[in-house]
């Protein structure tokens, strides 16, 4: 669709992706299914972490490796975003953490943002937006908003699944974040709701169906 977006599959995306869609996986399989969509997800966009170069001495002779280069800030949005925290923190041990509560409205889709705290360092920090859907990307948009009013400059977004909507709603809004994503839908339905989509990924995750 444009160079900003990133489709990450191969073949273990593919069989996870399979099981959210099915309406009769239970939550606990879910769960797991979308924790490991995150792995290749986070491991293709560590692309975007600037390195530098150190020297290191192994047992047997000084040489030179790699180290990141910038803080790194997760901040999934609440709620469902949680659901992809645990992969990336396991990747990327030494992330702070940030969090923004973000909910549609289910009548008019509007999102509405009810919390917010992040650690202090966000302009020099790669900054990770963690969310299961985007849809009409309207929460995306908006918590994007409020990290770059909070000095955010380096932003990316990680999407197990993303509509065409959301992907240009962000090209729009926000020309200069990438967004790296396990499946581009087809669309939206009169709800809002991608399809053919997973459903309401927070209730598939927390099993509040
Ligand atoms: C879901 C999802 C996104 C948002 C996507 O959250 O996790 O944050 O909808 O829709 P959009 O792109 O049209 O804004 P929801 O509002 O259902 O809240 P929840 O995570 O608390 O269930
Ligand atoms: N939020 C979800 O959880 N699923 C969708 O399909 C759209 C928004």
């Amino acid at each position: 669709m444009n160079n900003n977006l990133t489709v990450v599959s191969n073949n273990l995306v593919l069989r996870d992706i399979t099981y959210l869609r099915d309406k009769n996986t239970p939550h606990r399989d879910f769960r797991t299914a979308l924790d490991r969509i995150a792995y290749s997800l986070c491991i293709a966009m560590s692309d975007h972490i600037k390195m530098r170069e150190v020297e290191i001495e192994t047992p047997l002779e000084l040489t030179r490796g790699k180290k990141f280069a910038s803080p790194i800030v997760l901040v999934p949005i609440l709620r469902a975003g949680l659901s992809m925290a645990n992969a990336f923190l396991e990747l990327l041990p030494q992330a702070k953490m940030g969090h923004i509560g973000i909910k549609r409205n289910e009548e008019t889709l509007e999102p509405i943002d009810y919390y917010y705290k992040t650690p202090k360092e966000l302009e020099h920090s790669l900054v990770i937006i963690l969310d299961p859907m985007l849809a009409t990307g309207g929460s995306v948009s908006s918590a994007i908003k409020i990290l770059k009013g909070n000095g955010a400059k380096h932003i990316v977004i990680a999407a197990i699944i993303s509509s065409p909507e959301g992907v240009q709603r962000i090209l729009n809004d926000h020309s200069d974040v990438s967004i790296y994503t396990a499946n581009l839908d087809r669309g939206l339905n009169e709800k809002g709701y991608i399809v053919p989509g997973l459903g309401d990924a927070g209730d598939r995750v927390f099993g509040t169906l």
